[in-house]
């Protein structure tokens, strides 16, 4: 059997670190190819290959999949959600362009495995906000959802069309404590961890009762392994899956950290952010990817809030 090479794309950003770190432990360090347009992340630094790669750069992704022997990639790089809203067209441009040339140049040189996350974004005002379903009215109002929709199209499309084994999660917001967020709607609660640890205050830009879907890193990584590893007849959805674990309000989290720290404080000043949460739902309903490929996440906010502030120390 051909050795694995994976290229990870976006390999220096919040969800690259960790699954780049994560891949290079099952596949072996130097079978598993960091790139990003910025530099390495410090995280990265000695643990294996990095090559320096801008996405939109064709030429120059098909020579390092060519030159590295590659046989999957996970491709990460991306506008998010808040950062779009203030760049439509960069993030257009980069959200769909940097997924073609990787489906054409996977469809190309028969890369074996494509990974490319969508996002919970992709739900609009008039999707159910409770327990969302997989298949349901889907009207996005933000150019990052628009981009994650089409890509999820696309992706099904190079897999009826040309048989490309591509296959894509619908993040919910994700908290970590490794690497810094880049841009999301969702970042408030990441960042009311490291403020309630230093400054024991934090001004919040949604207001207190936005309840939303969210996901602890090590669950997100654990279902992207999962879901890459599972035998491609248990894969029926090829545009993306609901994944869920855990949903909760900017309040409810304080409520979780003052149970650590009891003199944190908390202000709600909603900013343009508020109206991008709120078209999306509450909750989600993963009950797909439970049954086809065995999901089932391990934390919940009591769980993760412990583990962060753990390592947060
Ligand atoms: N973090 C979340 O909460 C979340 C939720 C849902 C979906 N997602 C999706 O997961 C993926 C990764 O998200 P993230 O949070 O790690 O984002 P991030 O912004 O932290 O990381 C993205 C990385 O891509 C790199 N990049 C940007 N433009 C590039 C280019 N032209 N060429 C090469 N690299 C480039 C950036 O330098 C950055 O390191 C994205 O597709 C995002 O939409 C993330």
């Amino acid at each position: 059997m051909q050795k694995e090479k994976i290229l990870v794309i976006g390999a220096s950003g919040q969800i690259g670190v960790e699954l780049t770190l994560t891949l290079r432990k099952l596949y072996g360090n130097a079978n598993v190819v960091a790139s990003d347009l910025r530099e390495e992340n410090d995280l990265l630094k000695g643990t294996g290959p990095y090559v320096s790669l801008d996405i939109m750069n064709k030429e120059m992704l098909h020579v390092q999949v060519i030159r590295q022997n590659i046989t999957q990639i996970y491709l990460l790089a991306a506008i998010l959600s808040a950062t779009g809203e203030k760049n439509p067209n960069l993030a257009w441009n980069l959200n769909m362009q940097g997924l073609l040339n990787v489906l054409d140049i996977a469809k190309e040189e028969q890369i074996h495995k494509v990974y490319w996350p969508s996002s919970i974004a992709v739900f609009g005002p008039t999707s159910p906000k409770a327990n969302c379903p997989q298949h349901t009215i889907i009207e996005p109002t933000t150019v990052y959802g628009i981009s994650k929709y089409a890509g999820e199209f696309w992706c099904n499309y190079y897999n009826h069309r040309y048989g490309v084994d591509v296959r894509s999660l619908r993040y919910p917001g994700l908290i970590s404590y490794k690497s810094s967020p880049g841009g999301g709607t969702t970042d408030y609660s990441i960042e009311m961890f490291h403020e309630a640890m230093e400054e024991k205050r934090y001004e919040c830009y949604l207001g207190e009762d936005t309840y939303l879907p969210m996901m602890y890193m090590p669950d997100a990584i654990r279902a992207t392994i999962e879901l890459m590893e599972a035998p491609a007849e248990k894969i029926s959805v090829r545009t993306s899956y609901n994944l869920s674990s855990m949903s909760f309000s900017p309040k409810q989290l304080a409520a979780e950290i003052k149970t650590f720290i009891p003199e944190f404080k908390i202000e709600y000043k909603p900013d343009y952010r508020q109206a991008i949460a709120d078209s999306w739902p509450q909750s989600i309903d993963d009950t797909v990817a439970r049954s086809d490929w065995g999901w089932k996440p391990e934390y919940d906010l009591k769980k993760m809030t412990a583990d962060m502030m753990e390592n947060l120390k």
